[in-house]
Order: structure tokens, then C-alpha cells, then sequence
């Protein structure tokens, strides 16, 4: 799948500012039900984008549900970088017409885009189950829905959805944000791996790294944190900490009086090195899981977070792992990274980190 950014041509105007784009529906053979929404008509979708259809904010902005004229529900983004970090008019466009043309099963569709001014939105496919996030924050009567065949399903599917990015896009995409709430869930509970290529709409050089929840930090693999060295390793480091959660039920960062803070991965590890992996399965799913497949399950995932990215699985090794196609028994593991001390990453603010690719 090649990924690139050849549009221009899709528009009339020579000039970049400002662009009359107006609705237009772009057609083509790559790029059916991609549309140019007009301000107006998300407006009119999101009852003028009221608190009432808010169903979110992110380091990009608030998320807004809305039903179009053709009765389809759609998730808009109003995006609130600033304008100068952000790409130009024609280039917005073009960089997002490029990520709706990335289809896979575990990724989120996107469907479209709207520019109006300064103002920029994009257009998402709705999906009914909300995001990963939201099961595992949501107590033990959440986490009870998502029984063994789910938490499989749902990790195999970002494999999938990320080794998607990783090997047969081209040029690949590293996500940088993979984490419980971009990971959505339809209605029959499929993952869809949302925001990936998001840093494309900014400008070179600039990048968002969302440090607005304290739980995002957990994900990110020390040298992306410490150096902003940005590979593929670094999503795989995030994909097994996600892989963690999911079979623990645990967020990647817990507080209690007695203990503190303590993290997931470091957890993990301890029990991997008391030898007591099933320790570590989600109380709510224990009895009725098959044993084997858990305990590869955190041993892929203590793999994938390794402190030495080199020895971290690439992510169609670490999929072939959790289905068994690729033997993990006797391959050493060795110390996680911890990016425990935070203390010069600022909460609440967007950290612009110097990028380098693999
Ligand atoms: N396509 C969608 N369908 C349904 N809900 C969505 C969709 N996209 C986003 N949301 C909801 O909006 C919330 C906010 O999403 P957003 O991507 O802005 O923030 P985030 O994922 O928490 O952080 P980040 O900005 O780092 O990705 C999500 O957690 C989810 O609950
Ligand atoms: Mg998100």
C-alpha cells in the first residue's frame, strides 16, 4: 500500500490561502466515500457542536458525536492545534485524504475531513463501544464484559491493525500514541486502532505527544521519552504495555495509599520473575481462561517492553507469538524499560520532541 501525498491536483485553487474548498465528494477508484463536509453540515450534525455531543477531549481536541443527513452516526474531531504547527489548507487535505485510503479491519475509518478558516475537523466512523479505556477505568462490572475470547480478539486485532502501519504502508507509519483510549471498540466489540498518522498533519518537525493524562506517559518507551528517538520499537513498546492491561485488567499507572504509584510493567516483571505469571490475569476473567494462552500472552507483552528496543519483536513477530506460530518457550526476557521518573515531562502541556525514524 503506498502512502503518499499526491492530491494537489484534487484542487482548483493554485493559491494557499485562503481555499475555497466547499463540499466536494471526491471520487476515484482509491478514494470512494471520502468527503469534504462543509462547516455547516457538522454543525447542524453535532447540534452546534453542543456540550451534550461532546464525548471527549484529546491532546488534538474534543471529540463531538454526530448524525449526519444520510442517518449515519459519526465521531468529528475539532482539531485545536495551533495553526502554526498545523499544515497548510491544501496539504491538510491531501495528508488526510492519504490516511483514508489506509484500510484495515483494526483500523478506524476515517471518513472524511471539513476546513473552514482556521478551523479544522476530522470526520470518524462512530463506534458504539467507546474505547478500550473506558472498559478497563470502568470498575469490575465493566471489565466483566470482556471475557477471555474478547481480550483475545481485542489483542490480535491491534497486532494486526499495528503490524498493518508498521509493514505494508509505505512509507510505514509509526502510531507514537498507542494506548487504551485509541483503541475503539464497534459494536460487536472488534478493535479499531484510532489516530494513527495523526502527526502527518503537522507541520515537519512538530510533534504532539499527549502528556494530558498521567497514564499516557506509562506507555512511552524510555528512549522516545528521554531522547524523542522515534521508531517502530517505540509503538511495540506501547502495544505491550496495552497487551499488559488488557490481560490484567490493570491500568498501566496504579495508586494506592500502601504502595504509591507503581506501574504495570514493573509488576509484571516481578511476577514473571517469581515465576507466577497467572498471578497477573484480571481476577474478573480467572477459571475460565485457557492457562497456556494467558501466560504467553504476558510473556509476548514482557518481550514487547523490553528496555533494549533492538530486542523487542517487530509486530508481525510479536502477532506470530501470540498465536503460537512463532515459539516463545526459552526465549530469554529480559529487564523492562520504566520511564518512572517524569519529572522534566510537564503534565498538561504538549511536548514537542525532536523526531528520528527508523
Ligand atoms: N470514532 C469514535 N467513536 C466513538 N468514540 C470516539 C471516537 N473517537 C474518539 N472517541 C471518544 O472520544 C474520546 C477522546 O478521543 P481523543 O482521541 O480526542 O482523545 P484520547 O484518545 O483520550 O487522547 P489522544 O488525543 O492522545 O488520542 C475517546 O477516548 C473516545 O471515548
Ligand atoms: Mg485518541
Amino acid at each position: 500500500m503506498k502512502f503518499s501525498s499526491c492530491f494537489s491536483n484534487c484542487f482548483s485553487s493554485a493559491s494557499e490561502t485562503p481555499i475555497d474548498i466547499g463540499r466536494a465528494e471526491i471520487e476515484g477508484e482509491n478514494y470512494q466515500n471520502f468527503t469534504v463536509f462543509s462547516y455547516s453540515e457538522l454543525k447542524v450534525a453535532t447540534n452546534g457542536f453542543s456540550a451534550s455531543n461532546k464525548i471527549g477531549e484529546g491532546a488534538f481536541g474534543s471529540v463531538y458525536k454526530g448524525l449526519l443527513r444520510d442517518g449515519t452516526n459519526v465521531a468529528i474531531k475539532m482539531l485545536s492545534v495551533e495553526l502554526e504547527s498545523m499544515r497548510g489548507e491544501r496539504e491538510f487535505v491531501s495528508e488526510i485524504i492519504s490516511l483514508a485510503n489506509l484500510k484495515h479491519e483494526n483500523l478506524v475509518t476515517l471518513k472524511g475531513c471539513c476546513v473552514d478558516g482556521a478551523n479544522r475537523f476530522l470526520v470518524y466512523n462512530y463506534m458504539e463501544n467507546n474505547s478500550l479505556a473506558q472498559i478497563l477505568l470502568g470498575g469490575e462490572q465493566n471489565r466483566m464484559k470482556l471475557g477471555w475470547e474478547a481480550r483475545r480478539t481485542i489483542s490480535l486485532g491491534v497486532a494486526r491493525g499495528l503490524a498493518y502501519l508498521h509493514e505494508e504502508v509505505e512509507p510505514h507509519i509509526v502510531h507514537r500514541d498507542i494506548k487504551a483510549s485509541n483503541i475503539l471498540l464497534d459494536q460487536n466489540l472488534i478493535p479499531k486502532v484510532s489516530d494513527f498518522g495523526l502527526s502527518r498533519i503537522l507541520r515537519d518537525n512538530a510533534s504532539h505527544i499527549s502528556t494530558h493524562v498521567a497514564g499516557t506517559l506509562g506507555y512511552l518507551a524510555p528512549e522516545y521519552a528521554i531522547s524523542g528517538r522515534l521508531t517502530r520499537k517505540t509503538d511495540v513498546y506501547s502495544f505491550g504495555v496495552l497487551l499488559l492491561e488488557i490481560i490484567s485488567g490493570q491500568t498501566v499507572v496504579n495508586f494506592d495509599l500502601e504502595h504509591g504509584e507503581h506501574y504495570l510493567v514493573q509488576k509484571a516483571w516481578e511476577i514473571y520473575r517469581a515465576n507466577s505469571l497467572l498471578q497477573l490475569v484480571d481476577p474478573t476473567v480467572r477459571m475460565n481462561y485457557p492457562e497456556e494462552e494467558a501466560v504467553r500472552f504476558i510473556k509476548v507483552g514482557l518481550l514487547c517492553v523490553q528496555e533494549t528496543a533492538r530486542l523487542r519483536p517487530e509486530m508481525p513477530i510479536a502477532l506470530k507469538m501470540l498465536t503460537n506460530d512463532v515459539d516463545i518457550e526459552g526465549v530469554q526476557i529480559s529487564q523492562p524499560g520504566l520511564v518512572a521518573d517524569l519529572m522534566n515531562i510537564k503534565l498538561g502541556q504538549k511536548t514537542t520532541f525532536p523526531c528520528s525514524y527508523s
